[in-house]
C-alpha cells in the first residue's frame, strides 16, 4: 500500500518524502513541476538510497489523476499541491482559487471514487490572519487576509463537509508557521522562482552575495526590536510532523486541526543576526515602510500536537540557519546550480521512476 504525495518535488514535499522513504513507507510522487524541480526528487532518491514513482500531472487533469490511483495501491494521500505566494494570490486570485481548490476537489473526488480516505492536508498559519492574541490556538478566531490563505481556509471547511457527509474519512489539517531550514545534507532546500518573497531565502541569498542587501519591512510593530515576529519551524520537523498525522488518519476517523510551529517567536533583526553568528557572513540590511497585509506578531501554542500527534519541533533557530547555510552555499542558483556556462539549464536528468500517464 502507497502514500501519494501531491507536490512532492516541493521545498517541504520532497523533505516529507525522505522521511516517509526513512520509515520505510513506499511512497508515489505526483507534482506538476510548475512550482518545483524534478531534479529535487533525484536528490531524494540520492539521500535515502530508494526509489519510487513519480507521475507528472497536475490535479486540474482529472484523467491523469484518476489512471494514477488506477494503477496503484494508494492508501492514504499528503496532499501539499498548490500555489503558496500571498503576494502573487493578490494579483492572481482566480488562479489561485482554480488550482488550490478545485485541484483539492477533484483529488478528493478521486480519492472518494477509489475508496481512499486517510488525508493529511498542507494548510496554513495564514488562515488566522491578524491574531486577537498569541500565541496561537486551533480554536482562534479565522480571518485570511489574502486570496492564499483564503483558499486554505475554504479547502479546510470543503474537507470538514466532507468529513461530516462521510464518517469513514480521517482528514488531519495541518496549520504550518514559517517553514525554514533544509535537509543536514545540504542536498535539497527551498528553491524560490525569482526574487524570494519570504525573510530566510533572501537573506541566505544576500549572506552568498546573490543580493545586495536585505530590505527589512518595516521596525515600528509594537514588538521586542520593532521588526516583525514569526515562528520559524525547521523544515525536517515539519516533515517529522506530518508522518505523526499520518500515523493518525490511519488509526482513527473523522478530521482534526493542528498547528506546526515551535510556539517560538523571533524577530526580523533577530534572525538576521542569528543568520550571520551561524553563517561568518555580513546580511547588509535597510529599513523600508512595512509590507502591506503583514502582521506584528504569529506564533503558534503547539500543545495540541505534542499531546496527540505525539509531536514536537527540536531544532532551533541556530539549526535552521546552519542548514538553510549549508544549502545556499553549496547551490547559489537552487537545483539550477547545473547552468552551464552559457548560465542555461542544462537538461534535468528526471528520477529513476519517472512516469507520464
Ligand atoms: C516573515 C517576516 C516580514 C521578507 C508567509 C506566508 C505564510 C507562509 C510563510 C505559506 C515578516 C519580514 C520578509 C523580506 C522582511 N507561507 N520580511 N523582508 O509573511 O510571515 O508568511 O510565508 O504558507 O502563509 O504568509 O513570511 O518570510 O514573508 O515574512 O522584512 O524581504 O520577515 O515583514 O515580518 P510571512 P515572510
Amino acid at each position: 500500500m502507497a502514500v501519494l504525495v501531491t507536490g512532492g518535488a516541493g521545498y517541504i514535499g520532497s523533505h516529507t518524502c525522505i522521511e516517509l522513504l526513512n520509515e520505510g513507507y513506499e511512497i508515489i510522487v505526483l507534482d506538476n513541476f510548475t512550482n518545483s524541480n524534478p531534479e529535487s526528487l533525484k536528490r531524494v532518491e540520492e539521500i535515502t538510497g530508494k526509489i519510487f514513482k513519480t507521475y507528472e500531472v497536475d490535479l486540474l487533469d482529472k484523467e491523469s489523476v484518476k489512471e494514477v490511483f488506477e494503477t496503484n495501491n494508494i492508501e492514504s494521500v499528503l496532499h501539499f499541491a498548490g500555489l503558496k505566494a500571498v503576494g502573487e494570490s493578490v494579483s492572481l486570485p482566480l488562479s489561485y482559487y482554480q488550482n488550490n481548490i478545485t485541484g483539492t476537489v477533484i483529488l478528493c473526488e478521486i480519492m472518494q471514487e477509489y475508496g481512499v480516505k486517510n488525508l493529511v492536508f498542507s494548510s496554513s498559519a495564514t488562515v488566522y490572519g491578524t491574531p486577537d492574541k498569541v500565541p496561537i490556538k486551533e480554536d482562534s478566531k479565522l480571518g485570511a487576509t489574502n486570496p492564499y490563505g483564503r483558499t486554505k481556509h475554504m479547502i479546510e471547511e470543503i474537507l470538514r463537509d466532507v468529513a461530516f457527509s462521510d464518517p469513514s474519512w480521517s482528514i488531519a489539517l495541518l496549520r504550518y508557521f514559517n517553514p525554514i531550514g533544509a535537509h543536514v545534507s545540504g542536498r535539497i532546500g527551498e528553491d524560490p522562482n525569482g526574487i524570494p518573497n519570504n525573510l530566510m531565502p533572501y537573506i541566505s541569498q544576500v549572506a552568498a552575495g546573490k543580493r545586495q542587501q536585505l530590505q527589512i519591512f518595516g521596525n515600528d510593530y509594537p514588538t521586542k526590536d520593532g521588526t516583525g515576529v514569526r515562528d520559524y519551524i525547521h523544515v525536517v520537523d515539519l516533515a517529522v510532523g506530518h508522518l505523526k498525522a499520518l500515523e493518525k488518519v490511519q488509526y482513527t476517523k473523522g478530521i482534526d486541526t493542528f498547528n506546526l510551529g515551535t510556539g517560538i517567536g523571533y524577530s526580523v533583526l533577530e534572525m538576521v543576526e542569528t543568520f550571520e553568528q551561524v553563517s561568518g557572513r555580513t546580511v547588509p540590511y535597510s529599513i523600508t515602510e512595512r509590507r502591506s497585509g503583514d502582521i506584528s506578531i504569529c506564533y503558534a501554542d503547539p500543545n495540541k500536537a505534542r499531546e496527540q500527534l505525539n509531536w514536537q519541533a527540536t531544532r532551533g533557530i541556530e539549526k535552521m540557519c546552519e542548514d538553510t547555510w549549508r544549502w545556499q552555499y553549496h547551490h547559489p542558483n537552487g537545483y539550477d546550480n547545473k547552468l552551464n556556462i552559457n548560465n542555461e539549464r542544462t537538461p534535468v536528468q528526471h528520477a529513476a521512476g519517472f512516469f507520464n500517464v
